[in-house]
């Protein structure tokens, strides 16, 4: 037998110390990991992108930074929330590669997680042995101004994505979430939305290209993946169907000054008739003004005399808006179309648009855009989401029924965001998101706490389900439509197992409606072991 190599010493040495490591921390355990797995991992390995350095187990000092430094709700950041065996970090593309052939050889559970912000911890979380596959590292970003286009790996943030494009431009854009540290791995491959929606559409709409990494380890790109698997992957969930590595965009035009408002109606500033009138005007008014509207419980204190003068609990409604154009416009299109909110010069801030994706993510006024790059959350708690699409306007009684609902309950917030324009041009099966035409308005059902325990857990989500079960008169039905990015279990949840067709067609119609069978139909070809699983992934035909 030869010498052997320097590289090849180095990699025996691993091999060796990570083999005991892990007799010595999982001796005894019942939920040893697969040595093979490791041992795969290290085998496949290329000497220029060693994977070993990509590779966290449980008793290494940085396993538990690494798994919560990208957990984003903190239901699911406790003592007992179930742990992967493994962590890998891919450095390159070819430690994605090396997770999906060696996991498949032992027939393991994988979570993907790029951002880390499923409302359900579904890329970080399981209740079967798993192994965690976290993107954050390949997170470059390739703005080319001349093509207007894009492209940006999924651990990329969208905060991160929005600030290049501000570097190289200051008239470039993207559709897409306002939360800057959102991850753009599930955010683009769940379809992906924000005050751009009305003008140009989802995220995903926006989306030209893709790099897979499929079932047999290949990286695809649109051409090779075909246009198929390549519509999967555009707001049927990347989970689903492989790895994404990067996806590219054609990024949109944006004026050099958009202006921002807030204006705050409580009940006792008719807030009932103005709410009422945004359900007639807010999907219709000019696809350059986006006007979100937040419903929420507050207390008013000292009320009036003839209340006792005592403290008591509203509703106020807090009209966000955001238009493609300056103040002076804005007000004309205001007067026009919606005069009922009595918009004044003096509610319109002028900004830039990078400043504009600032002030709706909350940051005061003068924050500087590199607060885009932070990673860090802007607020961590605990938190339930649900969704809503409302396809004929909600009476002035119904509205009343609603608030008193929500004064007795006190949550959830519930943030109602108008659609039209663009998003009634596109058809329904253009992408797998099928919500666009016929819906006046999105819902999102909102709770958040800051007491950890199962007994806050559950009073929050109970309450959340109340009113949930109250909005059933006037929201969709069959079937209750529900947006994918909003992942929520209460819609049903995949074992994978013999049934699972007609487990994931529960939750997989309200995600898709139509979309779904073609969505399976890919699946089933793409990846008919079914490795790329998770609770509300694509199910495979029986
Ligand atoms: C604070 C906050 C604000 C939000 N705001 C918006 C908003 O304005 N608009 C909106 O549309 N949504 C919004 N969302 C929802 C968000 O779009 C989804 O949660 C999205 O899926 C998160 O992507 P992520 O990469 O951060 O999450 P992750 O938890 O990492 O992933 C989410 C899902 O995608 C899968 N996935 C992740 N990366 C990959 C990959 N590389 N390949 C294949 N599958 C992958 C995961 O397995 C998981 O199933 C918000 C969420 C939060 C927590
Ligand atoms: C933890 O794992 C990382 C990545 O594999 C490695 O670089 C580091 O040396 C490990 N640390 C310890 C203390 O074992
Ligand atoms: C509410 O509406 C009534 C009747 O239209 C009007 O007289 C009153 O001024 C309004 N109040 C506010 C605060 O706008
Ligand atoms: C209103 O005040 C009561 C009593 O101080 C408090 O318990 C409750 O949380 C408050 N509600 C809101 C929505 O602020
Ligand atoms: C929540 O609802 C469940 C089932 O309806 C019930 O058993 C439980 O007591 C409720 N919890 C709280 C805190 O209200």
């Amino acid at each position: 037998m030869g010498i052997l190599s320097l590289p090849q010493l180095l990699l025996f040495q691993l091999i060796l110390n990570l083999l005991l490591s892990f007799s010595v921390s999982w001796a005894g355990s019942d939920s040893a990991p697969d040595q093979d797995f490791v041992q795969c991992l290290l085998s496949h390995s290329q000497p220029s992108h060693p994977i070993s350095e990509a590779i966290y187990i449980p008793n290494n000092a940085s396993y538990a930074s690494v798994l919560r430094s990208y957990i984003r709700n903190l239901r699911f950041n406790t003592c007992s929330t179930p742990k992967p065996f493994l962590i890998i970090t891919p450095l390159h593309e070819s430690h994605v590669q090396q997770a999906i052939v060696c996991a498949q050889k032992q027939n393991l559970l994988m979570k993907i997680r790029s951002g880390g912000h499923d409302y359900e911890g579904v890329s970080y979380v399981s209740d079967l042995p798993f192994f965690l596959l976290d993107m954050f590292n390949l997170r470059s970003i390739d703005i080319d101004i001349n093509s207007e286009t894009a492209w940006v790996q999924a651990g990329a943030t969208l905060g991160e994505l929005f600030y290049r494009i501000y570097e190289k431009s200051k008239i470039h854009g993207f559709p897409a979430g306002v939360c800057p540290t959102v991850g753009v791995g599930g955010h683009f491959s769940g379809a992906g939305y924000g005050n751009l929606m009305r003008k140009y559409g989802l995220s995903a709409d926006n989306i030209i290209d893709a790099q897979l990494m499929d079932v047999h380890g290949r990286l695809l790109d649109r051409k090779s993946m075909g246009e198929d698997l390549f519509w999967a992957i555009t707001g049927g969930g990347g989970a689903s169907f492989g790895v994404v590595i990067a996806y590219k965009i054609n990024l949109v035009r944006v004026p050099q000054t958009v202006t921002v408002f807030r204006v705050e109606r409580t009940l006792e500033q008719n807030a009932t008739d103005i709410v009422y009138r945004w359900q007639y005007v807010a999907p219709k008014l000019d696809t350059d003004l986006f006007i979100r509207l937040t419903m929420e419980v507050v207390n008013i204190t000292g009320g009036p005399l003839s209340t006792g003068g005592e403290n008591y609990k509203t509703i106020r409604a807090s009209f966000i808006g955001f238009f493609l154009g300056n103040s002076e416009r804005l007000l004309s299109v205001m007067e026009t179309g919606f005069p009922e909110l009595s918009l004044k010069q003096s509610d319109c801030i002028e900004m830039s648009w990078v400043e504009s994706v600032l002030f709706w993510t909350s940051f005061p006024i003068g924050t500087e855009p590199e607060a885009l790059l932070s990673r860090k959350p802007q607020v961590l708690v605990h938190l339930k989401r649900k969704s809503d699409y409302v396809k004929t306007p909600i009476p002035k009684i119904g509205l009343m029924w609603i608030w008193q609902k929500m004064i007795e309950f006190e949550v959830p917030i519930m943030s109602f965001n108008p659609y039209g324009g663009k998003m009634s041009e596109i058809p329904e099966s253009a992408t797998p998101c099928p919500h666009r035409a016929g819906n006046l308005w999105k819902i999102q059902y909102a709770t958040n706490w800051e007491v950890s325990g199962a007994e806050a857990s559950d009073y929050h989500l109970n309450l959340t389900k109340k009113l949930y079960f109250y909005m059933t008169p006037f929201v969709s039905m069959n079937p209750r439509e529900a947006y994918f990015n909003y992942k929520d279990l209460d819609l049903g949840i995949n074992n994978n197992g013999k049934a699972s067709y007609f487990e994931g067609r529960a939750y997989g119609i309200r995600y898709f409606k139509d979309n779904f069978d073609r969505l399976v139909r890919i699946k089933t070809e793409v990846d008919p072991g079914n490795f790329f699983r998770n609770e509300q992934s694509i199910p495979t035909l029986p």
